[in-house]
């Protein structure tokens, strides 16, 4: 069982996590801090299960992850602009493979659009969602899983790992959960300040940053190779086309296959 009062102790961030949600478990995380009612500011807010019984991911996906051994939690935030969100999630996965590759000591990147990959298998996955208020976004939630102690992965699970895995060790979650958050503040100070140098870590955590890839747009996928530039300022992708044109690409819309 998480231990919040240990994880307390190896807190160390400002806002960020102050107010914890410990749920033994829950449908979703992610459900829950959209459901929460506004009024006073949520901001910082986090909400930690140790197991979700309708865990979600991307694409209308479910997330499956064993009781007790794995890291599943929502954020929440309430920025004060909402130019580039996109590069606010990658940020938060930057975060995220900064401390599985420091613990590891293996390369962790960022898979487009929102996962973390090491070894060529995904350890973590992150689910962004916004709550409007009218036209406007009030509130993001931004949903992580990390697998930590899991070692045995079902068959649909076949390209999982977890840092168990990658080491051979088991780590203790209060403590990931922690260096997790102080990275994460990090890099928000650098998306809220519009600092460039996010942008360029990011790009070069991209797997497949600087090479020629197959693009799917809309689902629907397109002829030829495209040069994948990474995110611009406003965190939109860029590729380079067949005559040496820069096409710009919302979030939702592109998948890349590096063949
Ligand atoms: C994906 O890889 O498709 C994204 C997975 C996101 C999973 C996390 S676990 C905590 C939070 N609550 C959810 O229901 N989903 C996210």
């Amino acid at each position: 069982m998480f231990n919040s009062a240990l994880f307390k102790k190896y807190q160390v961030t400002n806002w960020l996590g102050s107010s914890l949600l410990y749920f033994d478990e829950l449908n979703s995380t992610n459900k829950y801090a959209k459901e929460m009612v506004s009024g006073q500011s949520l901001h910082g807010t986090l909400i930690l299960a140790d197991w979700q019984k309708q865990g979600r991911g991307q694409y209308d996906r479910s997330w499956i992850a064993s009781a007790d051994q794995n890291l599943t939690f929502s954020i929440i935030l309430e920025p004060n602009h909402s130019v580039a969100l996109t590069t606010l999630t990658l940020a938060c996965a930057l975060a995220v493979a900064d401390v599985c590759s420091y613990l590891t000591r293996k390369e962790c990147k960022l898979k487009w659009p929102n996962d973390v990959f090491c070894e060529g298998k995904k350890i973590a996955g992150l689910l962004t969602e916004s709550v409007f208020l009218g036209s406007q976004i009030s509130r993001l939630v931004i949903g992580i899983g990390l697998n930590v102690n899991e070692t045995a992965f079902g068959s649909g699970l076949k390209h999982a790992t977890s840092l168990a895995k990658l080491t051979g060790s088991e780590f203790e979650r209060e403590r990931v959960l922690s260096q997790i958050l102080t990275k994460i503040e990090y890099y928000y100070r650098l998306w809220e300040t519009k600092d460039i140098a996010l942008i360029k870590m990011i790009n070069k955590h991209l797997i497949g940053y600087g090479k020629w890839v197959h693009l799917t747009v809309d689902d629907k996928p397109r002829e030829g190779l495209f040069k994948f530039l990474g995110i611009n300022e406003t965190g939109s992708m860029m590729v380079l086309n067949k005559e040496l044109e820069v096409d710009t690409f919302a979030h939702e819309q592109i998948r890349i296959h590096l063949d």
